[in-house]
C-alpha cells in the first residue's frame, strides 16, 4: 500500500478545505442564483438550507471520511464499504468517484477561460474586441453547427489541466496544501480589492445609471417572500451543496486525511463558515453592484437568467471594466485571477479522490494516479469543449453538478444515520472535538436533514412548470395531469416541452442527439467507476 499521507499544519488543512468550498460557485453562481431568485428572497431560504442540511451534511462527510481514513481508504467506495455489512454499499460510494471527476471535467475548463482571460484582460484584448464577440469565438457559444473546435480554447484548457495535475502529483502537503496557501489568501485580496471599487463607484462616472449600493442591497435586504416558494427552495438547496462541495466525495476524502483523534466538528464548521462569509459578503460585492451601476437592476437579473453567471462575468464585467482607464486591465486580471485561484483549489479538490482511489485500491503511484485522473479529465473535457454549443456541458453541469450531489447526499445521510447506527456516527462526530456539538443535532441528523433532502430530492424531479406547485396540484386534481416542468429531473428525461428529435428534417445531428449521448456517456462512466471497484474488492479477496 502506498505511503500514508497526512495533513501539514491544522491551518494548511483549514486553508485547503476552505480552498475545497470556496470557488467558481461562490463568485459566479452564487450571485446569479441570488439574481435570478428575488436577490433577498432567496437568501432566507439559503440560510435555512445551510443550517438544516449544509452543516450536518459536513459532519457526515467530515466523520465518513476520517473513519474510512483509519482503514486506509481515502476515497468513497471503501469508506462506504466500512459503514455497515452490506456489499452494495461500496456502490453507493461510487458517486463520490463518478461526481468529482465529472464535474472536474468541465469545472476545469472554466477554470481555464479564467486564466485565458487574465492573459487577455492584460494585454488588452478587450479594448479592441468586445467581450461578448470574443467569448462566443473563444468557446463556439453562438455557432450554429452542434460541435466547434476551439483552438486557443483547447489549449489552455489542456495547460489549465497540466498545472493541475501536476500539483496533484506533489502530493497533499506539498501540492495541494501549498495551493491553498497562496490562493486562498489572493483570492480574498483580489476580492477586496473590487469590492471596494466597486462599491465606491462614484455616481456621477460616465455611465453610471444606479447606485452599486443597490445592487448589494438587492441581495442582502431580506424578503420573506422566498419562504413560501418551492421554486426558491430547490434553488436554495442547490447552491448550499455546490458551494459547499458536499454531496460529492470530496469532503470525505479531504478528511479521511486526518488522524483518528483530530478535531472534525471544529474544522468543518470553520471552513463551512469561511465558505459562506466569502460567498455571501464577497460573493454578492463584486458581480452584482458593478453590473447593476452600469447596467440597472432589471438588465442584471435578466442576464443572470441561466443561473450560472457566465455571462456576467465573462461578457458583461470586462466590458464595463473599460470604463475604468488605466485600471481596467488590472481590474480584469484580478477579478479572472480570482476565479482562476477559487477554481484551482476546488479543482484539485474534485481530482484527490480518484487519485486517492488508485492509490489506496490499485496500490498506483501518486504521478501514476494524477496522470490517470489528467487523461479522464481530459478526454471527458474534450467532449464537453467540442460539443459546448450542442449542449454536452450543461448536461454535464446538470447532472453531475446538480442531480447527482442530491442523491449522494440522501443516501449518505439516511446510510450514516440509520445503517452505521446514530450511536456509533454520534460518537464518530463528537471524537476529539474541538467543541460541543449541540445534542440536538443528534435529532436534525437522524430526520431532519433526510426528510430534507427527500424533500429536495422529490422536488427536483418533478418540479412542475414554472415552479408553480399550487397550480399543478390544482391541475392532477382536476384531472388535466401534473404539468412536469421542462428543466425537473424527470422532464429533461422525458423530453418535455420539445419536438424531440435527433436528426433534423435535413438529417442533420440535433442538440437532442448531443444530449441524449452525453447522458449515455455518463451512465457508461458510472458503470465504468463501478466496474473499477468491482475488480478492486474482487481482487482484494483472492489476495486475502
Ligand atoms: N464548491 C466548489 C465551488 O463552489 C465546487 C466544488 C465541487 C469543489 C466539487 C469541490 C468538489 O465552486
Amino acid at each position: 500500500m502506498a505511503q500514508v499521507e497526512r495533513w501539514g499544519t491544522r491551518m494548511g488543512l483549514v486553508l485547503a478545505v476552505a480552498g475545497n468550498a470556496v470557488g467558481l460557485g461562490n463568485f459566479l453562481r452564487f450571485p446569479a442564483q441570488a439574481a435570478q431568485n428575488g436577490g433577498g428572497a432567496f437568501l432566507l431560504p439559503y440560510l435555512v438550507a445551510f443550517v438544516l442540511m449544509g452543516i450536518p451534511l459536513l459532519w457526515v462527510e467530515w466523520a465518513i471520511g476520517r473513519h474510512g481514513g483509519q482503514f486506509g481508504h481515502h476515497s468513497t467506495p471503501g469508506m462506504f464499504d466500512k459503514l455497515g455489512p452490506f456489499r452494495w454499499l461500496k456502490y453507493v460510494g461510487v458517486f463520490g468517484l463518478f461526481t468529482t471527476l465529472c464535474i472536474a471535467s468541465y469545472y476545469v475548463y472554466i477554470e481555464s477561460w479564467a486564466l485565458a482571460y487574465v492573459f487577455h484582460s492584460l494585454i488588452g484584448t478587450f479594448r479592441e474586441i468586445a467581450p461578448t464577440a470574443f467569448f462566443n469565438q473563444f468557446v463556439g457559444a453562438e455557432s450554429e453547427s452542434i460541435y466547434y473546435f476551439p483552438g486557443e480554447a483547447i489549449l489552455w484548457f489542456v495547460l489549465t489541466l497540466g498545472l493541475n495535475i501536476y500539483i496533484l502529483s506533489r502530493g497533499l502537503v506539498k501540492g495541494i496544501e501549498m495551493a491553498a496557501k497562496i490562493g486562498v489568501p489572493l483570492l480574498v485580496l483580489f476580492g477586496i480589492i473590487l469590492a471596494i471599487r466597486g462599491l465606491t463607484l462614484p455616481a456621477d462616472a460616465a455611465g453610471i445609471v444606479q447606485s452599486p449600493l443597490a445592487g448589494l442591497n438587492f441581495v442582502w435586504e431580506p424578503n420573506l417572500g422566498g419562504l413560501a416558494n418551492p421554486k426558491t427552495w430547490l434553488a436554495a438547496a442547490g447552491q448550499v451543496f455546490f458551494t459547499l462541495s458536499v454531496g460529492m466525495g470530496s469532503i470525505h476524502c479531504y478528511a479521511a486525511y486526518l488522524r483518528q483523534r483530530d478535531d472534525i466538528a471544529v474544522n468543518a464548521m470553520a471552513a463551512g463558515w469561511t465558505n459562506e462569509c466569502i460567498e455571501i459578503v464577497l460573493g454578492s460585492a463584486i458581480l452584482i453592484p458593478i453590473a447593476t451601476a452600469y447596467l440597472g437592476l432589471a438588465a442584471v437579473q435578466q442576464a443572470t437568467s441561466s443561473g450560472s453567471g457566465f455571462a456576467l462575468g465573462f461578457l458583461t464585467l470586462p466590458t464595463l471594466f473599460n470604463n475604468w482607464g488605466w485600471f481596467g486591465p488590472f481590474a480584469g486580471a484580478l477579478w479572472f485571477g480570482l476565479l482562476f485561484f477559487a477554481g484551482i483549489t476546488s479543482s484539485l479538490a474534485m481530482g484527490q479522490p480518484m487519485m486517492s482511489f488508485l492509490q489506496d485500491e490499485y496500490d498506483w503511484s501518486r504521478v501514476k494516479s494524477a496522470i490517470g485522473f489528467g487523461v479522464a479529465t481530459l478526454l471527458l473535457g474534450l467532449f464537453c469543449v467540442v460539443l459546448f454549443p450542442g449542449g454536452a456541458f450543461d448536461e454535464f453541469d446538470f447532472w453531475t453538478g446538480t442531480f447527482a450531489l442530491v442523491v449522494f447526499a440522501l443516501g449518505e445521510a439516511i446510510i450514516f444515520a440509520w445503517i452505521f447506527g446514530m450511536d456509533r456516527a454520534w460518537d464518530e462526530i463528537t471524537r476529539g472535538a474541538d467543541m460541543k456539538v449541540p445534542k440536538l443535532f443528534r435529532f436534525v441528523l437522524r430526520y431532519v436533514t433526510p426528510t430534507f433532502l427527500l424533500l429536495v430530492f422529490f422536488g427536483s424531479l418533478i418540479n412542475p412548470e414554472g415552479g408553480n406547485w399550487g397550480t399543478a396540484v390544482a391541475s392532477l386534481l382536476s384531472g388535466s395531469g401534473w404539468p412536469l416542468a421542462a428543466d425537473s429531473v424527470a422532464g429533461k428525461i422525458f423530453h418535455v416541452g420539445s419536438d424531440y428529435s435527433w436528426f433534423d428534417a435535413a438529417g442533420n445531428p440535433t442538440r437532442d442527439l448531443v444530449v441524449d449521448g452525453t447522458r449515455l456517456l455518463l451512465v457508461l462512466v458510472f458503470l465504468g467507476c463501478s466496474f473499477l471497484v468491482y475488480k478492486a474488492w474482487k481482487k482484494k479477496r483472492v489476495s486475502a
